[in-house]
């Protein structure tokens, strides 16, 4: 195990009806708030006038920044950082899925900055400060609620790229499960596949002498597995959508499942490549990606595959050798996505090769990706060809 320092600051507060406490939460930060969301599930929920409610209970002035899209563009954060200038902001507040909470904490970076946002997601700036946010979560996916990081698409370079500070942490995220009772099932289903996605980054280590975070990384995959279903077939199951709330959280909170370990994201910058020039929603993308890099690198560590095919998906090892496990194990995973409805090629979303060398050249702009097996331009293009 490597030596590591492990903070998490974002307090979180978790059940049905805890949106009755965002009043408190939000009072210390100050008068005005930017609230900000995306297309409308909000306003067709109601959550929309109950957070109004709770910030006209404090007598806080309430800036509104509505409109944030999946995949959050650039031009949305400047907007917000304009607004929060003008108005003379104290307090980012988000409501709504992971492409609402990044773009927020992009834009409380950038309310502290003089330069250019985009300056922090190509590392030519760090965020030396922010202005204070908070988050409701309405949709089970990212970890942003608990974590510093943020994902932005600048479609002018068709670039999508993403920074992690510990200045944007959220103070408080409210995650109230029946909030995702609304999340149609193509979101829910994307949702499932970035929680265990994030959970493959970091199992899928050469680290060696993990006993604990192998296993935190097994059970929360066990535990999303058990309750997708549930939440697909009835999506207003408490417990399914709450269990898959908290795996969501604790599979990307600055990293506490796999602290000491090296992690990958070799699968993440791919995605993000294909979404930067297709707009297709990340899980959907992950959903393509994974198993071909797991086919692609799995002979770096089989062993660590033939542990996960047996411990995650069962797979008894009768005489299998380590190799038959593995293979078993991907092919386990690659099924189980499908059979929730996850796309699997890249020709789902009419994706032919024209693209490649750009997204392979890109996603190792600032050097090879992952470490579990680093992979150069020439891998990248190969576990794209394998996806079309
Ligand atoms: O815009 P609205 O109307 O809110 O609709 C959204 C959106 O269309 C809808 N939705 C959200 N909650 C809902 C709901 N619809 C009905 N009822 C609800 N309760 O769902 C759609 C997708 O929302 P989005 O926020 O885009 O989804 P998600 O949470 O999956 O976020 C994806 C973004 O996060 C980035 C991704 O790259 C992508 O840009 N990521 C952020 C990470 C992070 N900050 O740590 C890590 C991830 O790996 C990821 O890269
Ligand atoms: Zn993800």
């Amino acid at each position: 195990m490597h030596s590591f320092t492990f903070q998490n600051p974002t307090k979180i507060v978790f059940g049905k009806g805890t949106v009755s406490q965002l009043g408190s939460l939000t009072e210390p930060f100050g008068k005005t708030v930017l609230l900000v969301y995306g297309s409308g599930s909000i306003k067709r929920t109601g959550l929309h006038d109950e957070v109004m409610n709770q910030l006209q209970s404090i007598g806080a002035a309430v800036v509104e920044l509505a409109g944030i899209e999946p995949n959050p563009r650039l031009s949305s954060v400047k907007r917000g950082i304009e607004l929060c200038r003008e108005h003379n902001v104290d307090f980012v507040l988000a409501v709504g899925g992971g492409s609402v909470l990044d773009a927020s904490k992009a834009i409380a970076a950038g309310v502290r900055y003089d330069g250019d946002v985009w300056d922090f997601f190509m590392h030519k700036a760090v965020i030396r400060d922010a202005l204070p946010m908070g988050a409701i979560l309405t949709l089970s996916a990212t970890g942003s609620e608990m974590n510093g990081n943020s994902v932005v698409s600048n479609w002018e370079t068709k670039q999508k790229r993403s920074f992690g500070s510990q200045h944007t942490y959220p103070r408080f995220s409210i995650l109230d499960p029946t909030l995702t009772f609304s999340v149609p099932r193509d979101q829910t289903v994307n949702g499932i596949v970035d929680i265990m996605s994030h959970v493959f980054e970091q199992y899928f280590s050469l680290t060696a002498d993990v006993p604990l975070q192998e296993r935190l990384c097994e059970s929360i995959l066990q535990t999303v597995i058990e309750n997708a279903e549930t939440a697909l077939d009835k999506p207003d199951d408490y417990a399914a959508r709450a269990n898959l709330m908290l795996c969501g959280t604790l599979a990307l909170n600055g990293g506490l499942i796999s602290v000491g370990m090296a992690n990958d994201w070799a699968s993440h910058g791919i995605e993000h490549e294909i979404s930067a020039i297709y707009d297709i929603p990340h899980g959907a993308g992950l959903s393509i990606v994974f198993p071909n890099w797991m086919k692609y690198v799995y002979n770096e560590r089989v062993e660590r595959f033939a542990q996960y095919a047996e411990r995650v998906w069962g797979i008894e090892r009768g005489s299998k050798s380590d190799e038959d496990m593995a293979l078993a194990g991907i092919s386990a995973t690659r099924a189980f996505f499908t059979r929730i409805g996850a796309p699997a090629t890249l020709s789902f979303y009419d994706i032919g090769e024209e693209h490649l060398d750009v997204m392979a050249r890109e996603a190792v702009l600032f050097g090879p990706l992952g470490n579990f097996k680093k992979l150069n331009q020439e891998d990248v293009k190969e576990i794209l060809t394998m996806a079309l």
